[in-house]
């Protein structure tokens, strides 16, 4: 057999095991796993772990700006920071603005994309449910690949209420669409923020004092009863804390076809953090907020028993030192006026390794499973993406477990000006990424031009079918009396 490439004398993981094995490709495609393949176009993997390409289901990249702030990175220094990462596909959001057309935003987003290094498919963020939203464009918008829906229960402007989000919940079940859900509850946030400010607390890091986990076991419980009542599958975004994975873990044992991710954020900081000089803590500020050392300890209990199956960046990139990211407000505003978001995509994998792997917390297998092969059959881009197997897109990490790595600004290789990991010192690092068999990241550097990224539109899968169970003998969505 003739091939364009291969990886020679790596350990080819997957969420299935480990082997020694050599990966022939041609095609763009995995064709051969085998010990010893032959041909003219070999890279060497000798002591490197070969990993399927990193599957990032949650990533802000050219957003639209909200207010005064602006997202750092577009589609071109976005992607080509998740190629220095290991990642090789993301999802990222088409943005509904309030009073605009939900259409009309997935149009633009495609000619932004259009720039990306790797391949990439969008969820759909409703802010604005209109009837024309909700029964026109989305139905038709789901059925053009973006298979998945994003709420918000909390942010001015792009929060929805009750009444909206049952509504939204109602129309994804009827398209066949994913909710993933920011859940936080809304007026406790603004009361406790209003009134710790009013007591003078103004620095970054009373931020998580807004922002208890009670917060959001209210909110992910209350959306939880909406999926049961509705029967819609719901994806739990950025869960924080063991407090609130409990609570998706009660729903789960319910029977919900209810699943939840974590980010690097809540595995790798705390909430003393933002305890840095001056506005330094402002870098720190994302919701829901970085916890106590003891709650980032607990997250890997449901890591392993598989409440949370992903873990994505939520990389959500403003820059620090600007009038258009984290000073949007000024340079010393109180932590309620401070956008909130991090960027971490290049960091993802290197942060999880070393706090899951290196520390002996996860083995690479499941390192694997939650990094690229759960999040790709989660968000129905399986088998194409997510693990190295026969037919599936080459898109593979080289990857060095035993090398010392310190994280910088510069190694993320995106378009903000700082990394809340700066001199953060990780075992693990990418030495290449390939995107469909060609090189993306290597030696150090982003290669290739911009571009070369694919849409990935998504057809229908079976994880995200509803389960026809109500708990009533009436369907609410469709209106019908059930047998
Ligand atoms: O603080 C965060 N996470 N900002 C990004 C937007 C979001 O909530 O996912
Ligand atoms: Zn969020
Ligand atoms: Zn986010």
């Amino acid at each position: 057999m003739q091939f364009d490439l291969i990886v020679k004398g790596g350990t080819v993981v997957t969420s299935g095991g480990v082997a020694r094995s050599d990966v022939g490709i041609r095609g763009g495609r995995v064709a051969a796993l085998a010990p010893s393949l032959e041909g003219e176009r070999v890279v060497d993997a000798q002591g490197l772990l070969v990993l399927p390409g990193g599957v990032d289901t949650h990533v802000h990249l050219d957003q639209p700006a909200t207010g005064a702030t602006e997202n750092s990175d577009d589609f071109d220094t976005g992607t080509a920071s998740a190629a220095a990462g290991g990642t090789t596909t993301v999802v990222s959001f088409a943005w509904q603005t309030r009073g605009g057309s939900l259409k009309a935003a997935v149009e633009d987003y495609h000619r932004r994309a259009a720039k990306a290094r790797i391949d990439y498919s969008f969820h759909l963020t409703v802010t604005d449910p209109t009837p024309t939203v909700l029964d026109e464009e989305l139905p038709a918008l789901v059925e053009s690949g973006c298979r998945s829906v994003k709420v918000f229960m909390t942010y001015d402007g792009v929060g929805l209420n009750d009444a909206q989000l049952i509504e939204t919940l109602a129309a994804s079940r009827r398209a066949g669409a994913l909710v993933c859900v920011h859940a936080e509850h809304h007026g406790l946030i603004e009361y406790l923020s209003r009134r710790i400010v009013a007591a003078g607390l103004t620095a970054p890091k009373y931020h998580p004092w807004a922002k208890p986990p009670l917060v959001e076991r209210e909110a992910i419980g209350r959306i939880a009863a909406m999926a049961e009542m509705l029967d819609v599958p719901v994806q739990v975004f950025h869960v924080s804390c063991p407090e609130t994975a409990a609570e998706v873990a009660r729903a789960q044992a319910r029977g919900l076809k209810i699943w939840a991710e974590t980010c690097p954020q809540y595995l790798a900081l705390t909430a003393e953090d933002l305890d840095r000089p001056g506005f330094e803590g402002a870098k720190f500020i994302f919701g829901p907020p970085a916890r106590t050392a003891a709650d980032r300890e607990g997250l890997w209990h449901y890591l392993r028993n598989g409440t949370l199956g992903v873990i994505s960046s939520d990389h959500s990139p403003l820059a620090f030192d600007s009038p258009k990211g984290k000073k949007a407000a000024g340079a010393d505003a109180p932590f309620d006026k401070v956008p909130n978001g991090i960027p971490g995509l290049a960091a993802r994998l290197p942060i999880t390794f070393h706090e899951g792997v290196a520390k002996g917390r996860i083995d690479v297998e499941t390192f694997v499973d939650l990094v690229a092969t759960r999040p790709a059959r989660l968000f129905g881009l399986s088998p194409r993406k997510g693990s190295i197997a026969i037919g599936a897109d080459a898109d593979l990490v080289l990857f060095d477990p035993d090398a010392t790595q310190v994280l910088t600004q510069a190694g993320q290789h995106h378009g903000g000006d700082f990394t809340p990991y700066e001199g953060r010192e990780v075992r693990g690092r990418v030495v290449a990424t390939y995107l469909r068999g060609e090189p993306v990241f290597a030696d150090g550097r982003v290669v290739g031009a911009p571009g070369r990224g694919r849409f990935l539109a998504r057809d229908p899968y079976p994880e995200i079918a509803p389960r026809g169970v109500f708990p009533i003998p009436f369907n609410p969505v469709d209106g019908t009396v059930v047998a």
